[in-house]
């Protein structure tokens, strides 16, 4: 049968990174957005604390991207992804290399965050077979990363949850320590004081496997999902440091500081550390439409072009690589952002998000507070026994207050478009802190 008997039955969708049992008993459906607000199936405006999940960086509806995804739609629908082209996935490329600094100039193309973590481990291990060094075959990454929910990225990840229930994951892996240092550096203004030698644990692994065994080492610029983590300053330097000491590749996955979110187009040109490969997603079409992609810099690409010339270089790839629905959003999001100068609107409203982050000190059960670009951390004392719970709680209250914030472990994080107005930042935060201090 191609009908459903009945259309509103919560059963059949099992629905991701959710609790099933407790959303089916209670949903909450979003019908329509707009700018800063979410409609809600009761008719409630709904703020957008969190960008939809940290990609709806122009906020929601955006006319100009919903235009051009129509138009493409109707003009061509799909290409084929290998052996074939059409013109926007060339274009959205250019303008993609344009914006990157530096040589980072090449463009895969994914349909996600996790894809381009993928691609960008295996790009790297691609990379030193081809220049002779096949022996270079480990990844690092780091405790309390977030890369997705591929078997690379959960392998090279470092949240518990993520890992325990799924085997022996990628072989030849290891994990640098994290970086939250709360009792040197709680209630930090963007970069913290403390920590930069924490990335002297590459060198302790370097000593371990020995260097010629390691491919790449990657971590997140600022790591978003577990819990709003800002490098420590100095930290991003030294790791650079390390990996050009030891023939070790380094990758910024971007995925949720790219396109603008810190105040300036990414990571890379914020803290000026550049990596030899660089992925991202959520952003790049506004969350529109489904796509990552992976920058790799010059040395990267040419040492894969070589060998004849009808040969396949590298063998990866997606049906849906530079779909041109994702292409079409690509563009129209680049033109937006350009336009309305969003990257700049970030920092420019960065001091007054900072101040109204660090307000919320003395608030119950606040025991740490971090901010950079528009993002904030508000790290919550955990119910004794029950982790998670308190910051759940909160999520939901929140929600019912007409404000969509967004829990990780007992952390509310927040990423709100960057459109965003002054008042809308009042609401968000006189909001959370009523829930918090009416909160057990
Ligand atoms: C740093 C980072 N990498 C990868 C991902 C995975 O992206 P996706 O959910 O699009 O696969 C995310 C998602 O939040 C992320 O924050």
């Amino acid at each position: 049968m191609l009908d459903a008997p009945n259309v509103n039955d919560l059963g059949p969708f099992w629905m991701p990174f959710t609790a099933n049992r407790q959303f089916k008993s209670a949903p909450r459906m979003f019908v329509a957005a707009e700018g800063m607000h979410y409609t809600t199936a009761e008719g409630r405006q709904v703020v957008d604390g969190t960008a939809g999940l940290w990609c709806v960086n122009a906020g929601h509806g955006n006319r100009k991207i919903v235009e051009a995804i129509q138009k493409q739609a109707a003009e061509l629908d799909y290409a084929p992804a290998f052996q074939m082209g059409h013109p926007k996935a060339f274009e959205l490329a250019s303008r993609l290399a344009t914006l990157m600094p530096g040589d980072l100039d090449h463009v895969f193309y994914t349909n996600s965050g996790s894809e381009s973590v993928d691609t960008a481990l295996k790009i790297a291990l691609a990379y030193h077979r081809a220049r002779g060094e096949a022996s270079r075959t480990r990844l690092i990454g780091r405790e309390r990363g977030y890369h997705g929910v591929g078997f690379g990225g959960i392998s090279v990840g470092g949240i518990v949850n993520n890992r325990r229930f799924f085997g022996s994951l990628l072989a030849g892996v290891d994990h640098m320590r994290h970086t939250h240092l709360p009792e040197q550096n709680a209630f930090s203004r963007g970069q913290p004081e403390h920590g930069a030698d924490l990335a002297d644990d590459l060198e302790r692994i370097v000593a371990l496997h020995g260097a010629e065994t390691i491919a790449a080492c990657i971590v997140e610029p600022m790591a978003g999902s577990t819990g709003v983590l800002m490098p420590p300053k100095g930290y991003l330097e030294r790791l650079r440091a390390i990996c050009d000491k030891h023939g070790i590749l380094l990758i910024f996955d971007e995925v949720i500081t790219g396109f603008g979110r810190l105040g300036s187009g990414f990571a890379v040109e914020h803290f000026g550390v550049m990596p030899d490969l660089v992925t991202a997603a959520k952003g790049l079409t506004n969350g529109a439409v489904p796509m990552g992609c992976v920058f790799a810099r010059k040395h990267i690409y040419d040492a894969f072009m070589t060998g004849p010339e009808g040969a396949i270089e590298l063998f990866h790839g997606y049906t849906y690589s530079g779909h041109p629905l994702a292409c079409a959003a690509g563009i129209a999001s680049l033109d937006v952002y350009r336009d309305e100068g969003l990257f700049e609107r970030c920092a420019a409203m960065a001091p007054y998000w900072e101040e109204a982050v660090h307000s919320l000190k003395g608030t119950r059960h606040v025991i740490d507070l971090r901010n950079m670009g528009l993002i904030a951390g508000i790290e919550l004392e955990p119910r004794p026994g029950k982790p998670t719970a308190r910051a759940f709680e909160a999520f939901l209250k929140c929600y019912e207050k007409g404000v969509l914030i967004r829990t990780t472990g007992d952390i509310i994080a927040l990423s709100p478009p960057l459109i965003i107005e002054k008042e809308h930042i009042d609401v968000i935060f006189s909001t959370i802190r009523d829930v918090l201090n009416d909160l057990d």
